[in-house]
């Protein structure tokens, strides 16, 4: 949604909006659209009552441009929602430290949800990052049984949220975390840091790339948490920008984030911005996802041979270790890599069904595995 044409009438300042860039357009499109799938699941099950959505570090509501912000977004979705679940409540929690940001957002929502629900609140704090997380430790309005609740975290920097913060919240409650790991300001910045970068993980000193992946991973997969999956934003150069780290303590959540990345990016390994000349392809986008699918497939091949040779598993384990591990999404897995490594003879389906073309509800033997 653009609200340009209406920044006089919202009293907006331009100046003091931020710029959005093109790696921006696909992070919303791609949170947003997670949230959609997400919130309608969530409304059509039983035991869910409360959908809740918190942004930390939500901005102004637009961009310079008149772009919507992802909460805006959000907000849309769940008006669309909520009007369909009258017995379900829709919870919008938005918060940035910045006071003339929370006056905009102010301004737009009242233009946006002009219709007011009585199922959907909006719930708007002014503070900093870190204490806000704390807030939500110990929050039983927001957490609980029956409550379905994304928790998002998109700093302009590394140097600004503490992570062990984050674990706390996770330790503590059950939901999903997207997380912008802002891999360049860490690699660019880590050298020559002095505290900014250290406080921020726990006063450890982490120099390398690996090493740093590895900790966020740790303080992230704590708690109900049991999936993580982390998707790649580069520049036109190919140089990482950052990392959206995406965890959840469901296997269908993992599912449903697969099939949005393959839908945004086109199942691409990672997104870079292009250039602005457009090259053109040789290739439609069905051909290429194919040729990607397929090209993902040969190494899950060899990773389901290195993982599991010579055991007996279920179709569930072979689906949750490839979602988790690789960019195949889970319509994916019979096609390009079960029924390709049946044909090679390097897996055997057991039979174990009444109806032999059952997939999923068979176990496979894995062959041998040779380097
Ligand atoms: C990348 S933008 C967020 C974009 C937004 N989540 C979206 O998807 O449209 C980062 C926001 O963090 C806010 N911010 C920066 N430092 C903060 C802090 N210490 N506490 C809270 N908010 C902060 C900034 O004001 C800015 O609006």
């Amino acid at each position: 949604m653009n609200l340009y044409d209406k920044f006089s009438e919202l009293n907006i300042d331009i100046a003091s909006l931020t710029v959005k860039k093109q790696q921006t357009d696909y992070k919303i499109k791609y949170v947003s659209e997670y949230i959609r799938v997400w919130a309608i699941i969530s409304a059509e099950r039983k035991e869910v009552k409360d959908i809740s959505f918190i942004d930390c570090m939500c901005n102004a509501g637009v961009y310079a441009d008149g772009d919507c912000c992802t909460a805006i977004e959000v907000l849309r979705i769940f008006i669309e929602i909520a009007n369909n679940h009258k017995e379900k409540n829709f919870h919008l929690y938005l918060n940035d430290f910045d006071y003339d940001k929370i006056k905009f957002l102010n301004s737009v929502l009242n233009l946006v949800y002009d219709v007011e629900l009585e199922n959907l609140k909006i719930h708007i704090d002014n503070k900093d990052v870190n204490v806000y997380l704390d807030s939500l430790v110990k929050n039983s309005n927001i957490f609980g049984m029956g409550r379905s609740v994304v928790l998002y975290i998109d700093p302009f920097d590394f140097g600004t949220v503490i992570i062990p913060k984050v674990t706390e919240v996770l330790k503590k409650n059950y939901c999903e975390v997207i997380f912008n790991f802002f891999s360049s300001d860490y690699s660019r910045n880590i050298r020559n840091d002095k505290e900014r970068i250290k406080k921020c993980i726990g006063g450890l000193s982490i120099k390398n790339k690996e090493e740093i992946i590895e900790y966020i991973q740790k303080q992230l997969k704590v708690g109900s948490i049991k999936y993580l999956f982390s998707y790649e934003f580069k520049t036109r150069k190919n140089v990482e920008l950052y990392q959206i780290i995406f965890v959840t303590p469901s296997s269908k959540g993992l599912e449903k984030l697969k099939d949005v990345l393959w839908k945004v990016f086109d199942g691409k390994e990672f997104h870079r911005n292009e250039d602005e000349t457009g090259q053109l392809s040789f290739f439609t986008t069905e051909d290429e996802k194919e040729l990607r699918a397929k090209e993902y497939a040969t190494e899950a091949k060899r990773m389901l041979l290195k993982k599991y040779s010579g055991e007996k598993v279920s179709y569930s384990t072979i689906e949750i270790y490839l979602i988790e591990n690789t960019m195949l999404r889970e319509g994916q897995i019979i096609k390009y890599v079960i029924k390709p490594m049946i044909d090679e003879g390097i897996l055997t389906k057991n039979g174990e069904t009444r109806n032999s073309s059952n997939y999923k509800k068979d176990t496979y033997t894995v062959g041998g595995f040779n380097e």
